[in-house]
């Protein structure tokens, strides 16, 4: 049998300007650093639409002070899961979103959005995937498996929960007294350097998808 190699795919082509739709279920602190980073000039991005399935999401009004169009999308004002993802599809639409990012997005993903954005969801998830995924507790699961080394990936989004290509992983050694909400802050701050470096690494048209791995082209 001949194997056919799979063939690359560029998921968005280099721009100087990535319109990013941030999906964020909490308190934004993600989004708060791609909001910076963009006005920084520190990546070739720009946050252009933030949706939530939580009217009290933090990240709401993190998107709100930054002049940022902010909407929620609470399932229960929709028919049915697929009427409310819909929603958020013809939001990010609206906005012009080329690319999806999940910041703390709890919904699962489906394939209204899927089909949409095909190629164009990446999310950040707290743990060196594919350990600790399809969880909430990640930094929980890491401290109660007792490793050493724990930290975070980007990785796109398909309809393999946490299971699509990575993109970057950037690692976090556990310590001896670590509580998990002191392992979660460390790994936190890795997040916040992981994301904008994923979306810096897309944005100019450095990431391949080769079947369920990426290949990262040098600069
Ligand atoms: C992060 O730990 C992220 O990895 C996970 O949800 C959390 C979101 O945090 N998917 P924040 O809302 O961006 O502060």
């Amino acid at each position: 049998m001949i194997l056919l190699a799979a063939t690359p795919i560029t998921p968005v082509p280099p721009t100087k300007c990535l319109r990013l739709g941030v999906l964020a279920s909490g308190r934004g602190t993600n989004l708060q650093a791609l909001l910076d980073r963009a006005a920084l000039g520190e990546i070739p991005a720009q946050v252009v639409a933030v949706a939530s399935n939580r009217r009290d999401a933090l990240a709401l009004e993190r998107a709100q002070r930054a002049g940022v169009p902010a909407l929620a999308f609470p399932r229960a004002d929709f028919s049915s899961r697929l009427a409310q993802e819909q929603a958020v599809v013809d939001f990010l639409r609206e906005n012009q979103v080329e690319l999806v990012v999940l910041a703390g997005y709890v919904p699962v993903i489906g394939p209204t959005l899927l089909d949409a954005y095909r190629h164009r969801i990446i999310n950040i998830h707290p743990s060196l995937l594919p350990a600790f995924s399809g969880t909430l507790h990640a930094q929980a699961d890491a401290l109660h498996h007792g490793v050493k080394i724990t930290g975070c990936t980007v990785h796109f989004v398909t309809s393999d929960l946490d299971g699509g290509p990575i993109i970057l992983q950037r690692t976090v050694p556990v310590l001896e007294d670590d509580t998990e909400e002191s392992l979660a802050e460390r790994i936190l701050i890795e997040e916040h350097r992981a994301l904008p470096e994923a979306i810096r690494l897309l944005a100019a048209g450095r990431v391949q998808i080769i079947g369920n791995r990426t290949r990262i082209l040098q600069g």
